[in-house]
């Protein structure tokens, strides 16, 4: 609860600050702006509208013509393997298929930034491992910038390329950490000893915070 969603989410123009400004490339955020995509936790997909649908849903929003939007709607959803599932309803996915249309839909309107609020947070260990190969080939072909918030330290390490670490509430930027292990990234840099490094490191800034708390 130190402020994660609620930095987010004046990020993406859905809240606003009591104080201050935030502002991307120079220009103050007023509102949401299409170059601004969001994926949330869950329960984000539109429930009475396919897999093609929800992922078209952005670009009807900006008025793009059906059939452009369409085509790139499948492009995304063929990305995030989820071809063949294009007329299915959420309902009949997975936790983890519907975090990939969330993704989908977030990259088809081609965002200049993602924001990602804790999009791995609800899934199972192997499914959350998958999602997150996937993501770092998505964001190693598309090349835009992802601010994602999460809990879990290895997470953090395995994706980011910078990790700023929050203080409990009122939450407060506590430390940047860079991430200085080289693309491509798989699963195996886990063992390597700078992953495990920088890893101790993040947990033991966290671990401080526990103990504040708990004083
Ligand atoms: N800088 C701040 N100062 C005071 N209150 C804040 C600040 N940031 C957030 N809050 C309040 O703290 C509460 C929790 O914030 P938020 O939901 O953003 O936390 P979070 O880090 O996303 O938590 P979680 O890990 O549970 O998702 C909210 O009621 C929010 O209004
Ligand atoms: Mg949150």
């Amino acid at each position: 609860g130190c402020g994660k969603s609620t930095l987010l989410n004046n990020i993406a123009g859905l809240d606003n600050p009591t104080s201050g400004n935030i502002y991307l490339d120079g220009k103050p955020i007023e509102g949401t702006g299409v170059e601004r995509g969001v994926v949330f936790q869950q329960y984000a997909l539109f429930p009475w509208r396919t897999v093609l649908r929800n992922v078209t849903f952005g670009l009807e929003m900006q008025n793009v013509p059906k059939q452009e939007a369409e085509d790139r709607a499948m492009k995304y959803i063929k990305s995030v393997g989820l071809e063949g599932f294009e007329h299915a309803y959420p309902k009949e996915l997975s936790g983890g298929m519907k975090q990939r249309v969330a993704i989908a839909r977030a990259y088809a309107v081609n965002p200049e930034i993602l924001l990602m609020d804790e999009p791995f947070g609800a899934l199972d260990a192997q499914t959350r491992v998958q999602l997150q190969q996937e993501l770092l080939d998505t964001w190693q072909r598309e090349k835009k910038t992802c601010f994602f918030i999460t809990h879990d330290v290895d997470e953090a390490v395995i994706l980011a390329q910078r990790v700023v670490i929050m203080s409990a509430r009122p939450g407060r930027i506590k430390k940047v950490v860079d991430i200085d292990i080289p693309y491509p990234r798989t699963q195996d840099i886990k063992t390597s000893p700078r992953f495990v490094e920088l890893k101790n490191m993040i947990w033991d800034e966290v671990y401080q915070e526990f103990l504040e708390i708990k004083k």
